[in-house]
């Protein structure tokens, strides 16, 4: 038997047309264009590709982008200083600073002076604690749009089990306090490299996540028959993008199943969209 391959690109793009009208509505309404401004540091080859995608999504639903590139060297003072300047334009709706940023950044000290309003990324820690006490000011990307692969095909989580193999701060920590929100209602387990017995605990899984960023690491063995099998992972072996999980094995046991690429990628960027928008909205009264 083999799984429904869950279609990442195509949940994407419908979610763009829908925020792309809302854009449009919203427009009209206020005379206010949404603005994202996307801060990129260095030359790392994956963030240039991922925030040339975010400016494309943007134009295409009616987001102003800009992109500021700064060159490897560029101190955290300098974007501490261009952070504040971005805070302070009210022309900015939302600010992203694409991580990872180059070892003289220290990437909390960065994340923590975005102004929690235009923090489209949710990784402000007052957004981070919105979303803990179930009240979350924005989605965190990512991990919302595991959350709408999942629904695709299992549109009632409550009472599910769900395992996430990482603890991140971008998708682990976040993914399962999505999962564990009420209305959704999951039993959430959260592994991470210290975990014993790995593979006891992923067979349980009816929902398994997988954002480790260790090519082909969820091999089948690892996986209950019939599961729903999410893949955050994009590693590159011998030039080609791969995930977490080992596609070709896993899918023959799986129920459903993410592809890498056109998986849980294209979500990441539709969701964005949707928080630049809401960003806009929260700011123009
Ligand atoms: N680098 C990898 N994923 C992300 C993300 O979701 N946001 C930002 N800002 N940087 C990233």
């Amino acid at each position: 038997m083999s799984a429904t391959i869950i279609d990442g690109k195509a949940t994407s793009l419908k979610l763009r047309e829908s925020t792309g009208k809302q854009v449009a509505e919203f427009v009209e309404q206020t005379g206010v264009t949404p603005h994202l401004v996307v801060v990129l540091v260095g030359e790392d080859a994956a963030s240039a590709v991922y925030v040339r995608n975010k400016e494309r999504a943007c134009l295409a639903a009616g987001i102003k982008s800009t992109i500021h590139r700064l060159s490897a060297e560029t101190s955290q003072a300098d974007l501490l200083k261009l952070i504040a300047q971005l805070n302070a334009n009210q022309d900015v709706h939302g600010i992203l600073v694409q991580l990872p940023l180059p070892q003289q950044i220290e990437e909390q000290a960065i994340l923590d002076v975005i102004s929690p309003l235009k923090d489209v990324d949710a990784f402000h820690p007052e957004n981070v604690g919105l979303l803990v006490q179930g009240r979350a000011r924005f989605l965190p990307c990512t991990p919302a749009g595991c959350l709408q692969l999942i629904e695709q095909v299992c549109p009632d989580i409550s009472g599910k089990h769900a395992v996430i193999l990482g603890r991140s701060e971008i998708v682990g920590k976040p993914m399962g306090l999505l999962l564990i929100q009420r209305g959704v209602d999951a039993t959430v387990t959260t592994c991470h490299s210290r975990t014993k017995d790995l593979a006891s605990i992923t067979s349980q899984a009816d929902i398994l996540i997988a954002a480790i960023g260790k090519a082909n690491f969820v091999t089948a063995d690892m996986v209950k028959p019939g599961a729903i099998v999410i893949d955050v992972g994009i590693n590159r072996v011998d030039g080609k993008l791969v995930g977490d999980v080992d596609f070709a094995a896993v899918s023959q046991i799986a129920g459903a199943i993410t592809p890498v690429p056109g998986g849980v990628g294209p979500m990441t960027i539709a969701n964005l969209l949707q928080n630049a928008l809401l960003a806009a909205r929260t700011q123009t009264s």
